[in-house]
């Protein structure tokens, strides 16, 4: 299967000649878990969704594969960015394992079927092994909401039935950014109110939020983690732009800051990246607002360690802490970082050691791990690691290098661009799911980077 010349699953590896500081300007993609989530929104209506700044990665082709084979019509306008989605009757309740297994944000297809058709058979879910990753926070919400849901496992299938969705009160027992988004597609056309507690704040979640309410949902976000959901009878079709994504502004100012360059990166929405500028700050990173959306960073002087804990919005997100690391082993002292979303978020490590990285693990103490932590503490064990120390700075040398999940691909990478001599990075695949043309668009920052 290729999409835009881009193989979904291929063999490409980057050949990286590093140690060339990044410089020039840059407009960050649109937001890719913002991207997947809205298509579902077009399972919604029978009207036209027009959704403009699509990525142009494998996953969100994945993800429309997915829509299309279920009946929704597509036309993907490649230059402009744009999707025009419409249902034309949707056909199927089921979707099909082969593309399902491959992608997460699959599993929420569930939501938008057990809405209009009172049926849906989803398998488990895919997408990057970062943990066991249960939906069982989603399903109980669903359950509550009146759904019958059983898991299958002689099919790998969630067998979901209900008459009509009934508004409910439900408290998430912890954070699921996708797990708020699913229940919100299922309630907005369920019968009364839903109040969801402890909900994601995630700046995603808002921007799905925003669709649906233009397409005549009644959705508040009452404080910040409740959020309030009037069911309707129908929802309109309608025309929206999603916002860029916060993830690869990150990945490229540590680009720029590791390689000892100067970028300046349209499409920076500094207030919902404020964790990662407080801890720039303390890195002695460079930084500076030019206009609404744009910011400079670049490097100023010898970086400095830091210590840090990941957490769901708006603490310093997961997803940086792997390009922070490549940062810090530039950085003078011993920084930390403790990963408290996922349980096997470190997978980067032993190969960032590849290019001389110093980096040891280490058990930070934690008084209730079962509250910190946001997995299930029961889903941890011997082989997963909360915590790395790295020791910086450390010049950085060429290496082979083997891709795990999208964002440690990212981060190899960054330490690829930094370090003297020609790396070579395997499952580049990866990469290709989250950020649009990385290579091209890299290239045009000085680096060189070749896709073989
Ligand atoms: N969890 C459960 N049960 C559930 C739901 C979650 O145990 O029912 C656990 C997860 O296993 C995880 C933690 O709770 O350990 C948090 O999971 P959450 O549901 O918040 O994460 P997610 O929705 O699976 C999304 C993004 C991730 C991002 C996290 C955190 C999408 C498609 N994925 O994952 O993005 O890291 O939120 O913000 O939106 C990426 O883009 O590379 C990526 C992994």
């Amino acid at each position: 299967m290729t999409r835009k010349g881009i193989a979904i699953f291929n063999m490409d590896k980057f050949l990286i000649k590093g140690g060339r500081p990044l410089k020039g300007e840059i407009t960050v993609s649109g937001a890719k878990n913002a991207a997947l989530k809205v298509l579902l929104a077009s399972l919604l209506t029978d009207e036209v969704v027009v959704i403009e700044n699509i990525p142009l990665i494998t996953d969100f082709y994945l993800m429309v594969e997915i829509i299309k084979e279920l009946g929704v019509s597509v036309k993907i306008f490649k230059k402009e960015h744009k999707i025009v989605l419409k249902n034309k009757g949707l056909q199927k309740v089921k979707v099909p394992l082969e593309m399902a297994a491959r992608l997460r944000t699959s599993s929420m297809i569930i939501a938008p079927l057990l809405a209009r058709f009172g049926q849906a058979q989803i398998p488990n879910p895919g997408g990057c092994r970062i943990g066991a990753r249960p939906i069982d926070r989603h399903i109980k919400g669903l359950e509550k909401m009146g759904a019958k849901i059983s898991y299958h496992p002689e099919d790998g299938y969630f067998h979901a039935q209900v008459k009509k969705l009934m508004g409910t009160n439900y408290k998430f027992p912890k954070n699921t950014h996708t797990g708020t988004e699913t229940l919100i597609l299922a309630a907005v056309l369920a019968k009364g109110e839903t109040v969801l507690e402890n909900a994601a704040q995630e700046p995603e979640v808002d921007d799905l939020i925003r669709l649906l309410n233009l397409m005549g949902a009644k959705i508040r976000r009452i404080n910040s983690r409740k959020i309030t959901i009037k069911g309707m009878e129908k929802l309109t079709g309608g025309e929206f732009k999603i916002i860029p994504d916060r993830n690869e502004v990150v990945t490229l100012a540590i680009a720029a800051l590791a390689t000892k360059g100067d970028l300046i990166i349209r499409g920076t929405q500094r207030e919902i990246l404020k964790a990662f500028l407080e801890k720039l700050d303390q890195a002695n990173g460079g930084w500076e607002p030019l206009d609404k959306e744009t910011t400079r960073f670049y490097f100023k002087s010898q970086l400095k360690a830091t210590e840090l804990t990941t957490s769901s919005y708006p603490g310093f997100m997961t997803d940086w802490q792997a390009p922070w690391a490549v940062l810090m082993t530039q950085a003078k002292g011993i920084s930390t970082i403790h990963e408290t979303v996922f349980e096997n978020r470190f997978q980067y490590v032993q190969e960032l050691r590849k290019l001389g990285a110093k980096i040891e693990f280490f058990n930070p103490e934690v008084k209730k791990p079962e509250k910190v932590y946001n997995f299930d503490w029961q889903d941890k064990t011997q082989f997963y690691n909360q915590a790395i120390r790295i020791l910086g700075p450390t010049p950085l040398h060429e290496g082979i290098l083997e891709v795990s999940d999208l964002r440690a691909g990212a981060t190899l990478v960054l330490g690829a661009l930094a370090a003297k001599g020609e790396s070579l990075i395997f499952g580049v695949s990866h990469i290709d799911r989250g950020y649009e043309e990385i290579e091209e668009r890299l290239k045009k920052l000085g680096a060189q980077i070749k896709r073989v």
